[in-house]
């Protein structure tokens, strides 16, 4: 059975509608991918899910029972990292995990117990005593996760985990992720990082404004943009007309230009290479490097909606 199941799932705010009639089953095992840029509908879409806010329209079912009907039944089954920090700067890392734990109806032995597990998970146990307003940001993501977990919910939704933190704690919470995951919990994870939903999820979902865009394991995805392939070209300066020269190439389907380099989406790579050496040359554009890159999730997006994922 389908662990999570939107069915025509609205949000909206006067006029502007963040989510959009979203259908989405998640299954029982998956750490799915919800990727999309700033402002998609993925925070939304969560806290919809997690039963901090109620859908305009649709419904949402967790386990099979329905979210806005029996809110504290679906809650106990989820463990949720919101985006936006939810730990208590004066309790200790060890209070913080303890609040939270009790709060799920944990007590006693099995209360400590969970709470050491969870700071031994994420690589606090040395730090419980200490206050988090001593933490550095990685740290205090981490015992947010851990304030998540400590009652073995079934189901982990994390919204945007390793934002603005360092590379070692982000490394470690992907690592978490995939642990988490083989020890049984299915995994929501929430980004707007392609290269990190690439590496965990077995499965993505594309959003944009609202909007659920594609829906596939990584493979599935790629297979869609197989013929559309990606240059990147540094360049010494560039040259306005060779610009707009390569944008009117029937071949060339978008072309992101930046200081120095040239980002070209193109077909058939091979044979239009001479065209695009051609027009830099006529404009005197000098090329210091040209390299191919492999169509990733980045070159799909762009193709399905025209922008980029990320500014
Ligand atoms: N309470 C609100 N009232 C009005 N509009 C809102 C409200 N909350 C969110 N929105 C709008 O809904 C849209 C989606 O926001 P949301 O936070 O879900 O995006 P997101 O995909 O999580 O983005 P980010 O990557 O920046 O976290 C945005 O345009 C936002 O301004
Ligand atoms: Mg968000």
């Amino acid at each position: 059975m389908n662990i999570v199941e939107l069915d025509r799932v609205t949000k909206r705010y006067g006029t502007s509608v963040p989510v959009d009639h979203l259908d989405l089953a998640i299954e029982r095992g998956e750490i799915f991918g919800f990727l999309g840029p700033n402002g998609a509908g993925k925070s939304t879409s969560i806290k919809m899910i997690v039963g901090l806010l109620k859908p305009s329209q649709g419904t949402i079912k967790i386990d099979g029972i329905d979210v806005n009907k029996h809110p504290l039944e679906t809650k106990k089954r989820i463990g949720f990292v919101p985006q936006d920090l939810a730990i208590y700067p004066n309790l200790t890392a060890r209070e913080n995990i303890l609040f939270f734990a009790k709060l799920y109806g944990l007590s006693g032995k099995e209360l400590n117990a969970r709470a050491d597990e969870a700071l031994e998970f994420v690589g606090l146990t040395e730090r419980q005593q200490d206050k988090p307003k001593e933490f550095s940001g990685g740290m205090k993501r981490r015992l947010n996760i851990a304030c998540a977990i400590a009652h073995r919910p079934q189901l982990i939704i994390m919204d945007e985990p390793t934002v603005g933190i360092d590379p070692q704690s982000r490394n470690h919470i992907l690592e978490s992720v995939k642990k988490l995951n083989t020890t049984g919990s299915t995994i929501i994870y929430t980004s707007h990082y392609m290269e990190e939903v690439e590496a965990i999820c077995t499965r993505v979902g594309i959003l944009d404004q609202g909007q659920l865009k594609a829906l596939g394991t990584k493979n599935e995805l790629m297979k869609t943009v197989a013929e559309e392939e990606r240059l990147l070209i540094q360049v010494t300066a560039q040259n306005p007309a060779a610009l707009a020269e390569l944008q009117q190439h029937p071949r060339i389907s978008h072309v992101i230009a930046e200081e120095q380099t040239l980002e070209l989406y193109v077909s058939d790579s091979q044979t239009i290479l001479q065209d695009i050496l051609f027009i830099l040359s006529k404009h005197s554009v000098n090329i210091q490097s040209l390299q191919r890159i492999e169509p990733d999730l980045e070159t799909l997006f762009l193709s399905l909606t025209g922008r980029k994922l990320r500014d």
